[in-house]
C-alpha cells in the first residue's frame, strides 16, 4: 500500500507498505544483479549505508544458480541474507542487453544465455514464473526495451507488444500468488512505460496501463542514448498520465543530478550501477564534486574521501590508503569505495525526503547541483 505522506510541488514524499518492510521515498534500490552488491558489499552491512531495498535480476538468478534453486533456499531475501525488500527486475532488459542472438516473438524472447550458450525462451509468463520463485516483494512486468533510435512504426509496434505482455503478467501473477506453495503471495507488480523519446506514445501508453491498476508504474527505455534534456522532457509529459496515488519508478537511473530533476517531476524509486561502478574505477561521489582516488595528489592525503560524510569508510581510512589500496588491486579498495559511494546516494535520498518534507526541495536541489559542479556538466 502506497501513501503520499506530503508534496512539494510535483516532488511527492511518500511510503509503500510492504510484507516485507516499509520503504520510504524518495528511494534509491541498491543493485544486487545476482543477489551480491558489487565490490564485495555484504548485504549484513547494507543497513549501516541506509539501504532500503535491494535490486535483483530474474534473467541473471535464472541462468545462475537458477530460480528452482532461489526457491529450495527459501526464496532472495533469504538466500542472501536480506530480511527487507526486494525488487526484480522482469528480465526483459537484460535480454536485450547481454543477449546476442535474440529474436522477439509475439510470445517472447528467444536467446542465448551468456554464461553458456543454452538456448532459452522467456515471455511473460517465464518472467512471472521465475520471480515468484525468486520470492521478491516487487516483480517488473515483462516488456521490451526499445533501442534508441528506433522509428516511430517500430516504437508503436513494441510499446503496443509491450502492452500485451502486461496483461498477461498481471493474469499469471495473480494466478501464481493464489498458489498453494508461492513463497510470497502478495508480491506486487510494477508495469513499465515505454515509448523512447516520442511524447505522444509515451502519453498514450501511461494512460492505457494506468486503468489496469497496477501497484506501481515505471519509466523504462530512458538513459539508453538520448539526452539528459530529452529525458527530463518525457518524465515531465509521462508522469501526470500515470496515477499519482501509485509509486513511480524511473528504471536504471542516474547519477546524482539526474535523480534530483526526476524527483522534482514526481519519481519515487530509482535504481543505477553508478555508485558501484565508479567506485571500482577510483571515482568517490562527495560533497565538492567527483573526486578520482587514482590522482597523484591523493599519494599522502591523510583525510577521508569526504571530511562532511558519516559513513563506515570515512570514520576510518584516509584517501592515501585507498588509493594505495587501489593501485594494488586489492579486494579491500573497492569495498571501500563502493560502501562510500551507496552510502552517498543513499543520504542524498533521505536529504531529499527531508527537504520534501520542510517543502524547500527546490533550494536543496540547487545547493546540492552547487556542491557538486562535475555532476551538472
Ligand atoms: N532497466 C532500465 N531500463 C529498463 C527497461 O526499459 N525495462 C526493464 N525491464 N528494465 C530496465
Ligand atoms: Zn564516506
Amino acid at each position: 500500500m502506497y501513501k503520499i505522506l506530503c508534496k512539494d510541488g510535483s516532488a511527492k514524499r511518500g511510503q509503500l507498505e510492504t510484507v516485507h518492510g516499509t520503504v520510504q521515498t524518495p528511494v534509491f534500490m541498491n543493485v544486487g544483479t545476482v543477489g551480491a552488491m558489487k565490490g564485495a558489499v555484504a548485504t549484513t552491512d547494507l543497513l549501516n549505508l541506509k539501504t532500503q531495498i535491494v535490486l535483483s535480476n530474474t534473467y541473471h538468478l535464472h541462468v545462475r544458480p537458477g530460480d528452482d534453486v532461489v526457491k529450495k533456499m527459501g526464496g532472495i531475501r533469504k538466500f542472501m541474507v536480506w530480511d527487507n525488500p526486494v525488487l526484480t527486475d522482469s528480465g526483459g532488459f537484460q535480454v536485450f542487453s547481454l543477449a546476442g542472438l535474440r529474436k522477439i516473438k509475439e510470445e517472447g524472447v528467444y536467446f542465448h544465455s551468456h554464461i553458456d550458450g543454452k538456448k532459452i525462451f522467456m515471455g511473460p509468463e517465464e518472467s512471472m514464473q521465475i520471480q515468484s520463485n525468486i520470492a521478491s516483494t516487487i516483480a517488473m512486468a515483462f516488456d521490451e526495451c526499445p533501442p534508441h533510435p528506433a522509428t516511430r512504426e517500430y516504437m508503436q509496434n513494441s510499446v503496443d507488444r509491450t502492452t500485451r505482455w502486461l496483461e498477461r503478467c498481471k493474469k499469471e501473477m495473480a494466478r501464481l500468488n493464489s498458489l498453494e506453495d508461492t513463497l510470497n503471495p502478495n508480491q506486487l507488480l510494477f508495469g513499465i512505460n515505454q515509448g523512447g523519446t516520442f511524447g505522444d506514445i509515451r502519453m498514450e501508453h501511461a494512460k492505457r496501463i494506468a486503468d489496469m491498476d497496477l501497484d506501481g508504474y515505471a519509466l523504462g527505455g530512458l538513459a539508453v542514448g538520448e539526452t539528459h534534456q530529452e529525458m527530463y522532457d518525457i518524465i515531465e509529459k509521462t508522469v501526470p498520465y500515470l496515477p499519482e496515488n501509485k509509486p513511480t519508478y524511473l528504471m536504471g537511473v542516474g547519477t546524482p543530478a539526474n535523480i534530483l530533476e526526476a524527483v522534482e517531476r514526481g519519481v519515487d524509486f530509482f535504481d543505477c550501477v553508478y555508485p558501484a561502478r565508479n567506485g571500482r574505477h577510483g571515482h568517490a561521489y562527495t560533497n565538492h564534486g567527483k573526486m578520482n582516488l587514482l590522482n597523484a595528489k591523493y599519494e599522502l592525503d591523510d583525510r577521508p574521501l569526504d571530511e562532511t560524510c558519516d559513513c563506515p569508510v570515512c570514520k576510518h581510512y584516509s584517501r592515501a590508503y585507498i588509493r594505495h589500496l587501489l593501485k594494488a588491486k586489492e579486494t579491500l579498495g573497492l569495498r571501500l569505495m563502493v560502501t562510500h559511494n551507496l552510502y552517498f546516494y543513499n543520504t542524498m535520498m533521505e536529504e531529499i525526503r527531508d527537504a520534501i518534507e520542510h517543502k524547500c526541495f527546490k533550494e536543496y536541489k540547487k545547493k546540492k547541483l552547487e556542491q557538486m559542479k562535475e555532476e551538472t556538466k
